[in-house]
């Protein structure tokens, strides 16, 4: 699949670490459809990651930066001006990381620094991403940023613990900010809700690889995996979704709307 919609267009993308990741496909997605990017990490991971060679793939230029530092956010969105000599298009924020998961630390005994942690990587990040871009208005009229998210957002998961808590959050912010980046420029803000997903973030959450097996079962169309992802966030860079913003948009292959699982119940369908 390859129909150059992105040709002309420039962005950022956050959070390639390894092969596995959603924004490491996504990189190769939009280069593929013709985009220019920037792709940026945190200091660390690009230092002992393999991100080197992703920017090589996609002809890219590499930034370091932790999302949740504005002084990292300003100097990287300054960079990316330069870059690509002005304005540009897009913008993925595919970035998330809790202690208190990592450290198996149960949700009814959360540690509230751990937990400021959680919030301030996996969602307030966001918000100052989108605070900086905008008081540079480094984004081209009719732009479009996405965020990633996942169901335990809007209900209950059992094992997602204070992740939850970041992804409603980072839900809300898509929202909020999307009504003022609309009215000021048409740039369109959505989160996209994506299938459980074997990566480096996802396999940390305990119990994973069951509850990837189960979404699996109960999806008519089976999850949707970090391709599906990366070619569905390729639509919503380009300019056949330029009216859709503030919204949360399953691609889950149908899990969110089913109640239970037809091969479960043994029900013929
Ligand atoms: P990943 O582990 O490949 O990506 C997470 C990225 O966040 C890494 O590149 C990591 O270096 C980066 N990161 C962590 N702290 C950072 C900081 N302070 N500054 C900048 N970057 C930082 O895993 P994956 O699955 O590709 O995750 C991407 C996004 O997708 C996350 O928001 C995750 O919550 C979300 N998501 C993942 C699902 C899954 O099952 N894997 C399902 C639904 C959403």
């Amino acid at each position: 699949m390859e129909n150059g919609i992105l040709k002309g267009k420039k962005g950022i993308i956050f959070g390639a670490l390894n092969e596995l990741s959603i924004a490491w496909k996504t990189a190769l997605a939009v280069h593929r459809e013709g985009a220019q990017i920037v792709l940026t990490n945190t200091p660390v991971a690009l230092r002992f990651g393999s991100v080197g060679e992703l920017a090589k793939l996609c002809d890219a230029a590499l930034i370091p930066a932790d999302a949740t530092s504005v002084a990292d956010l300003e100097a990287l969105v300054d960079a990316a001006l330069e870059h690509f000599g002005g304005k540009f298009d897009f913008v993925l924020h595919s970035v998330g990381m809790s202690p208190n998961i990592r450290k198996r630390i149960p949700y009814e005994d959360l540690n509230y620094d751990y937990f400021d942690k959680t919030l301030d990587i996996s969602a307030i990040s966001f918000h100052k991403l989108l605070s900086v871009l905008y008081k540079k208005d480094a984004l081209n009229q009719g732009g479009s940023v996405v965020a990633l998210t996942y169901l335990a957002g809007d209900r209950c998961v059992s094992g997602y613990s204070d992740m939850s808590d970041a992804k409603a959050l980072l839900q809300s912010i898509c929202r909020t900010f999307g009504d003022i980046y609309g009215r000021h420029n048409g740039v369109r803000v959505n989160t996209i809700s994506q299938s459980p997903t074997l990566t480096s973030a996802g396999q940390g959450i305990e119990g994973m690889e069951s509850m990837y097996e189960y979404a699996s079962r109960m999806s008519p169309l089976g999850n949707a995996d970090a391709q599906d992802c990366a070619d569905y966030i390729v639509t919503l860079f380009s300019d056949y979704t330029r009216k859709v913003t503030m919204q949360n948009l399953y691609h889950d292959g149908g899990f969110s709307s089913m109640a239970c699982c037809p091969e479960d119940l043994k029900l013929k369908v």
